[in-house]
């Protein structure tokens, strides 16, 4: 296992080239499995989840090959076996995703209930009950879901909660069943946009996707396509949160930045610089940091996944903000570490934390408990005085390419170690 040695107060400057979405590129993996030839899909971040999920496409039978840097040549026509077992979906949780193209596509599937994480529950009921409605038959046994059908029909499948992960499992199901389809309160998350522009130059006919309403009529075929990955804006606004807490100036390179009003317009609350640019987005970090009221919604609100970095960027505002984590029920894992480095935030309830701002931070061991609040101590520690260490870097490796490199690169001093290497005390080289 690995830790970063980070030592703080340098502030980043210059440029950071946007990866391809960690969310994007899971849910248009899967729906690879229902081409009948080969797919080639580039921008494809080097990421462990894009590991996992080609670990189980090959598991299913599918034969892969990196094309060129960040593109992936996907051939699912030798697909014989329809089980994702537990021992993959265990350790992504998104790998559930696969359940809708096996069960379309072939008419049976059997994949392992994705069980919880460090943040949640993570049920997939709304997942089970669309397909149900589509004709499936579903059991669940032995922690695995087995789904079966003739052929499954068109129907209208209202989602009680907008479901990023219900929304493309019922899209990808719906493309080869028979008839029309129709999802209500779907999710409007830009990665459904994405994947549906994918499966639209497979042949497939979806309408409405990125709406709350999406239509899909089903076709008995789908043809391999090739398909260039939107850019993750998780990693955008985790770095710009990165050049606001070092009070630097990075410019974003493909950052979409119509996919991120909503971080844009916190980070501007609480005083920070962004400009849009021809090639992506210029943020300058505040001279003084404004306290901000922050609650996680689905999209187009702020989104969950960025709730923890923006937390660390909060611990040293002039005042006290409260953070609101609406989606999950236990993404407040960071708190306790941040609270290591000096941080005066108190988890309220398991949807709320009032943070009240400090002079600064200190550097300290800390541990990443899941990705996303991994990425949240990384920040604060390039802001903390002193060095820190924050191990366990591998929930960070889930998400965020080669995160020392892009960071090392526009002046942090953090670096990599394997865990097993003698710590090192602050101060020391
Ligand atoms: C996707 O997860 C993302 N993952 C998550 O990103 C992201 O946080 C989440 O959407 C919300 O935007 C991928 O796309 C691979 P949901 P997903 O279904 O699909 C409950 C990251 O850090 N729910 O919208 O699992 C669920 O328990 C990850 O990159 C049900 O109750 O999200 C959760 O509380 C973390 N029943 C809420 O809805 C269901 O059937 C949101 O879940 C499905 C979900």
């Amino acid at each position: 296992m690995h830790r970063f040695v980070i030592d703080g107060g340098t502030p980043l400057e210059s440029e950071i080239t946007i990866s391809g979405a960690k969310n994007a590129v899971l849910p248009i993996f899967a729906a690879t499995l229902l081409a009948d030839g080969p797919c080639l899909i580039s921008n494809v971040p080097e990421l462990r989840d894009v590991t996992t999920m080609l670990k189980v496409l090959e598991k299913l039978g599918c034969r892969w090959e990196q094309e060129g840097p960040g593109t992936i040549r996907i051939d699912p026509r030798d697909v014989r076996c329809y089980d994702a077992p537990y021992d993959l979906v265990k350790t992504m949780r998104a790998s559930f995703i696969v359940l809708g193209p096996l069960l379309t596509k072939y008419g049976s599937a059997r994949v392992s209930m994705p069980g919880g994480c460090a943040i949640g529950v993570r049920q997939v009921d709304l997942h089970l009950k669309g397909l149900a409605v589509m004709g499936a038959r579903i059991e669940t046994d032995e922690g695995y879901v087995k789904a079966t059908c003739s052929r499954l029909r068109g129907a209208e499948v209202y989602l009680d909660f907008p479901s990023v992960g219900a929304t493309e499992n019922i899209m990808l199901a719906a493309t080869l069943a028979e008839g029309i389809t129709i999802i209500k309160n779907a999710a409007l998350e830009p990665e459904i946009a994405d994947l549906a522009t994918f499966l639209n130059a497979m042949g497939a006919k979806i309408t409405g996707a990125g709406g709350s309403v999406i239509e899909i009529t089903g076709v008995t075929s789908l043809l391999g396509a090739n398909h260039r990955v939107i850019p993750d804006r998780i990693e955008t606004g985790t770095y710009a949160v990165a050049a606001a807490i070092t009070r630097g100036q990075l410019l974003l390179k493909d950052a979409p930045v119509s996919m991120i009003e909503s971080v844009i317009a916190k980070l501007q609350e609480s005083g920070v610089e962004v400009a849009p640019r021809d090639t992506g987005l210029l943020v300058k970090g505040p001279a003084q940091i404004r306290p901000v009221d922050l609650t996680t919604q689905p999209h187009p609100g702020f989104p969950t996944d960025l709730q923890a970095p923006f937390m660390a960027y909060l611990t040293l505002a002039a005042g006290s903000s409260t953070i609101s984590e609406r989606i999950f029920e236990n993404r407040f894992l960071h708190v306790a570490e941040l609270r290591r480095m000096g941080a005066d935030a108190r988890v309220q309830s398991t949807s709320g934390t009032v943070i009240h701002g400090v002079d600064h931070l200190s550097g300290a061991q800390v541990m990443a408990g899941d990705l996303r609040g991994g990425a949240s101590l990384v920040l604060a520690a390039l802001a903390a005085r002193g060095r820190s260490e924050v191990s366990r870097v591998y929930h960070i490796d889930r998400g965020y390419v080669r995160m020392e490199e892009k960071l090392g690169r526009v002046g942090a001093r953090i670096r990599r170690e394997d865990d097993r290497a003698p710590e090192t005390r602050p101060g020391q080289p």
